[in-house]
């Protein structure tokens, strides 16, 4: 059976300082977990060092914004997959619409990317979703099936069932606007399908599949009671302990 992940996306918010703050506000509210949700935040690389400090003996676990493709070398700026492994992370997001939109990430280094995540035992995290104009030309069923395809090219049965898919329309995130939960359970529900048709229906089944874009406590009741919204990838609500705290525990009393 598929748990609930709340994942927090940070962005680009938090330098260490912040991070500790923010890490010991959510672990005074949030001691102990429970065992039927699983809890992740994703700061940005400098504070990861101080996240798996703090997070060292709760349930709370740590993952990435990114990673490069390469496995080192020069070039410069970037972090590999190794370097996350080595500092404690266990998930890393991959391909976020911000990403693609401003730092010109495509389908195929979303791919290679993936690739290099499963190597290195970091579940990726690969969002997906559609523009606002994508959404009004009524292309947002195949772009979303093929930024799947297209994540998942080579990735093996026995791979695919630690990966996590968000999706995430990018008309939601942090604009306030949410997705109904009815147009997420709908996408989701395709999303579904395509993995089954990709691998197998029992593969599909087991496969977590996120909702992003403006989630937060007055709102993640209903779109986590939908059968095919297995969690949130949070951002805004996530950089507040109280509001991150509420969703957590929204997510176990509906698990
Ligand atoms: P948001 O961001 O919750 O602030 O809309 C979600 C995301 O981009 O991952």
């Amino acid at each position: 059976m598929r748990r609930f992940l709340i994942a927090g996306n940070w962005k680009m918010n938090c330098g260490p300082y912040d991070a500790a703050e923010l890490l010991e506000g959510l672990t005074e509210r949030k001691a102990e977990i429970s065992e039927d949700v699983d809890v992740l935040v994703c700061p940005p690389f400098v504070s990861i060092g101080m996240a798996v400090k703090y997070l060292y003996d709760t349930d709370i676990q740590v993952g990435a914004q990114n990673l490069h493709f390469e496995e080192n070398g020069a070039f410069t700026g970037e972090i590999s997959g190794s370097m996350l492994t080595e500092s404690g992370c266990n998930y890393v997001i991959i391909g976020h619409s911000e990403r693609r939109q401003y730092f010109g990430e495509t389908d195929e280094t979303v791919n290679k990317r993936v690739h290099k995540a499963i190597e290195h035992k970091l579940a990726p995290i690969v969002c997906v979703g559609e523009s606002l104009e994508q959404r009004q030309k009524e292309e947002h069923f195949e772009l979303v099936k093929n930024q799947v395809k297209k994540a998942l090219e080579g990735v093996s049965e026995a791979e695919v069932r630690d990966v996590v898919i968000a999706y995430e329309p990018i008309w939601a995130i942090g604009t306030g606007e949410t997705a109904t939960p009815e147009q997420a359970q709908v996408m989701h529900e395709y999303i579904r399908t395509v993995l089954s048709d990709l691998y197998s229906e029992e593969v599909a089944d087991q496969i977590n599949i996120l909702y992003g874009g403006s989630m937060k406590p007055a709102n993640a009741k209903e779109l986590l009671s939908q059968p095919d919204v297995d969690g949130g990838l949070i951002g805004g609500a996530s950089l507040d302990a109280d509001s991150f705290s509420e969703i957590i525990t929204i997510a176990e009393e509906l698990a």
